[in-house]
């Protein structure tokens, strides 16, 4: 069991060096917890092992990019045989016209891939695509939802009761985030169809893109209604605008992503994390009419999108095998094993008499500290008292060899079985027990 978080590991001396050279002591800020971050060793399949030899259940799997989790021995071959034959080419490759041709083949929605290095980068050039091909300023996205760190899909991501108005108001998430930033963004609230659809509709030609997540994992990690999904996309297209449909997570949900299940056909779609196959990724697809704004054949392209290690070697080899391996029949048995697992968390907080709830879909599951209906990112507020007991339950789970996000999110891998989905489902219900207990005490 990790001995985390105490002071004598390598972990906390790697801690107190990183601290001399790093901001904060990390590169990433969402693996960190106080007092510090458990440094990994080395990982394979589901587990990792920890620098003081510990092992840990990964239910992160790098923020759900991992879909096969570690070192998946189908991409690790395929990888290290295309090791020796050069990383990055300036050169285009085939892998880099199959992964395109595979993505093309599974989503009705895709006529043309544009590939990049990260979600972040391809939110960013979906949101300039659609300025390029509207001529319009403006970008509506929905309050609480992540779309990385481009400036306009930032905002509203933390709002609080305070700041975040009746119809939501765009609130910086940065400081120093320019007023014109803040004008350009337009905040709708998620799952109200009457309300973001009439927001959408009184910005009118303003708008060139309505930027929509099917489960935005900070808001609640409710899935979309259909009624919301259909009075957006219609509000959209009658005024003109873009449906982006940022499927960085919510591709890993089907065959033919998140868009196949959900019934949706957007005009761009944004990918990353499992098209990579555990390298750096992103993507932008869609319709040929909209993607030719990358088109440069005629000059100079209306957006530019280039990038040293863009469609490296190797992130195209291992993304092609990984999407390969996922198959129609893997993605059922990994979304049964999701159901399975949110059903049997359900079933330990009952059990535990602590007032926690599951929500989730597909392989992606969240706890919540708190039993009030979850709809959207107002309702999925927590109390302080409510966050410290979450943190207090992902801590406890470490303590146990359980990784879970500090937000109480994890994501399935098909590497996982169920008898140590069952064994991760008794230690959350050990935890809720501990939490309970305290919470009659107090
Ligand atoms: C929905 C969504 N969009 C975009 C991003 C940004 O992707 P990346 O971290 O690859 O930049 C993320 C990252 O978690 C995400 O969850």
């Amino acid at each position: 069991m990790p001995r985390w978080p105490d002071p004598d590991t390598k972990s906390r001396s790697l801690y107190d060096r990183a601290l001399n050279v790093l901001p904060g002591g990390v590169t990433r800020v969402a693996p960190w917890q106080p007092p510090y971050p458990v440094y990994a060793q080395s990982c394979k399949g589901a587990w990792i092992t920890d620098v003081d030899g510990n092992q840990i259940f990964d239910l992160i799997n790098n923020f759900a990019s991992l879909i096969h989790g570690h070192a998946h021995p189908a991409i690790i071959d395929a990888v290290t045989a295309q090791l020796s034959h050069g990383t990055a080419c300036t050169m285009p490759t085939e892998r880099e016209v199959a992964l395109a041709e595979l993505l093309c083949e599974r989503v009705p929605a895709f006529d043309k891939v544009r590939f990049c290095n990260s979600g972040t980068e391809a939110v960013m050039l979906a949101v300039k695509a659609a300025r390029a091909f509207t001529g319009r300023p403006a970008l509506a996205k929905v309050e609480g939802a992540y779309h990385g760190t481009y400036d306009h899909v930032e905002v509203s991501l933390d709002s609080r009761p305070e700041n975040w108005g009746n119809d939501p108001n765009p609130v910086a998430f940065v400081a120093g985030t320019p007023k014109a930033v803040l004008d350009d963004t337009v905040i709708l609230p998620f799952n109200q169809p009457e309300a973001a659809a009439r927001i959408i509709r009184e910005q009118g030609a303003r708008l060139a893109a309505v930027l929509i997540d099917l489960m935005p994992i900070y808001t609640g990690c409710v899935p979309a209604t259909p009624e919301f999904l259909k009075a957006i996309t219609e509000a959209a297209r009658a005024t003109g605008a873009i449906v982006i449909l940022d499927e960085v997570i919510s591709f890993r949900f089907g065959y033919s992503g998140g868009q196949g299940v959900f019934g949706i056909e957007p005009d761009l779609t944004t990918l990353a994390k499992i098209i990579g196959g555990g390298f750096p990724v992103g993507a932008v697809a869609g319709k040929e009419k909209i993607m030719a704004v990358f088109d440069h054949r005629s000059g100079k392209p209306a957006v530019a999108s280039t990038g040293t290690f863009t469609a490296n070697m190797v992130t195209m080899t291992a993304g092609l095998v990984g999407m390969e391996l996922m198959t129609e029949e893997a993605f059922d048995r990994l979304n049964a094993l999701g159901d399975r697992t949110r059903s049997k968390l359900s079933d330990a907080v009952r059990r535990s008499q602590y007032p926690a709830q599951i929500t989730g879909h597909g392989s992606i599951f969240k706890i919540h500290t708190h039993s009030r209906p979850v709809n959207d990112y107002r309702s999925a507020w927590s109390t302080p008292e409510e966050l410290a007991d979450l943190a207090a339950l992902q801590a406890g789970l470490l303590r146990r060899g359980f990784l879970i996000s500090t937000k109480g999110n994890g994501f399935l891998s098909t590497v996982m079985t169920e008898a140590e989905l069952d064994s991760f489902v008794d230690a959350v219900e050990g935890e809720l027990r501990i939490l309970a207990t305290q919470r009659l005490l107090a």
